[in-house]
């Protein structure tokens, strides 16, 4: 359907259940073409601007690669590329960019920057990754669900640590949407907003889903079918590394939580990157200070059957890939 042609994706909230759905159907399909060669160059002839803010692996080659797949031209830009942030304004880098590519990426800070690039460029603008939300990941995120569980209504969706970032947001946004039974299990400190907690729960009204949000971590797990954890310092947030740690550690998924659920086929999931082990700068620095090797997931969970984290990775290419085709082709 050409229902979701010329929008932009900023969050899952100005998308129903049923467009929601679509796209993952769509990322699907456009998965089974890719493996069996079949080609799909819906954006023949398109140039696409990805524009960062924040560094990224998978987003920036989920977008590159998908461009390319699509037929489209992918034109990375990052911070220090482009006059953007330091002579230019956003609202001046929106109308420019907008007057020369047929859709725009944007990964970085401020959640208000990608609503004003949306606003002025006249073209889709798609959200990879704010310090509020990152709703292209919900989309793989559930793709990774729907592949292994075959379907989402009901499915009870455990989101642990850090309730108050970018994942957390929007995995509550997204549970809401498609009628799962989301929890967001966290201390008190990083419980998601009220205002956000109330709009799930309004959500979570119309698709049959639920939402519970609690510091208590029996309660969350039991019963789950997926557990979802992030970072517990998300990126611009590096001097809080020492209360996160204080507060977070309590929440680490490790063996004992997985046994908790009471289902063995437990999936587990992150959207990466991830502090697993000591193999990364970052991680070696912690163990010096800190005295820690795992953060928010133990390597034993990471490594097992149930980790599919790298399924969900791949499928960010192919649940982006139906992004920018449904909302900047004609589908028919
Ligand atoms: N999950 C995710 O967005 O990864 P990157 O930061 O590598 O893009
Ligand atoms: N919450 C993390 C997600 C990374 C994909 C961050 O914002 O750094």
């Amino acid at each position: 359907s050409d229902r979701l042609l010329g929008r932009s994706f900023l969050t899952l909230k100005e998308f129903t259940e049923e467009e929601i759905l679509y796209l993952i159907d769509l990322a699907a399909e456009l998965k089974e073409k890719k493996k069996k060669g079949i080609p799909h160059r819906y954006l023949e002839g398109q140039n696409i601007a990805l524009l960062f803010e924040k560094p990224s692996t998978r987003t920036r080659c989920a977008f590159t690669v998908a461009c390319v797949d699509l037929g489209a031209h992918p034109e990375y830009l990052g911070k220090n590329d482009i006059q953007f942030g330091k002579k230019e304004s956003t609202r001046d880098t929106a109308i420019v960019l907008g007057r020369m590519f047929d859709g725009i990426e944007f990964r970085g800070f401020k959640h208000s920057t990608v609503e004003e690039l949306a606003k002025y460029a006249g073209v889709p603008v798609w959200n990879g990754l704010t310090d509020e939300f990152h709703p292209t990941q919900v989309l793989a995120d559930f793709l990774t669900v729907k592949e292994n569980i075959g379907h989402l209504k009901g499915v009870t969706f455990v989101y642990v640590g850090d309730g108050r970032n970018n994942m957390a947001n929007s995995l509550l946004i997204g549970g809401a949407k498609v009628g799962m039974d989301i929890r967001i299990c966290s201390p008190k400190e990083l419980f998601p907003s009220e205002e956000l907690v109330n709009y799930a729960k309004e959500v979570a009204k119309e698709s049959n889903g639920k939402v519970m949000i609690t510091s208590d971590v029996d309660e969350a797990v039991s019963g789950a079918d997926v557990i979802y954890t992030d970072v517990w310092i998300s990126m611009g947030e590096e001097d809080k590394i020492k209360e996160r740690i204080d507060l977070l550690l309590p929440y680490q998924v490790n063996r004992e939580m997985l046994e908790k659920t009471g289902n063995e086929n437990v999936m587990f999931l992150h959207c990466l990157p991830s502090f697993h082990d000591l193999e990364t700068e970052v991680g070696r620095q912690v163990y010096e200070k800190f005295g820690l090797k795992e953060m928010e997931v133990t390597d034993e969970v990471f490594q097992s059957k149930n980790s599919y984290v790298f399924d969900e990775a791949e499928n960010r290419l192919h649940t982006i890939k139906a992004v920018m085709a449904a909302t900047n082709a004609r589908l028919g």
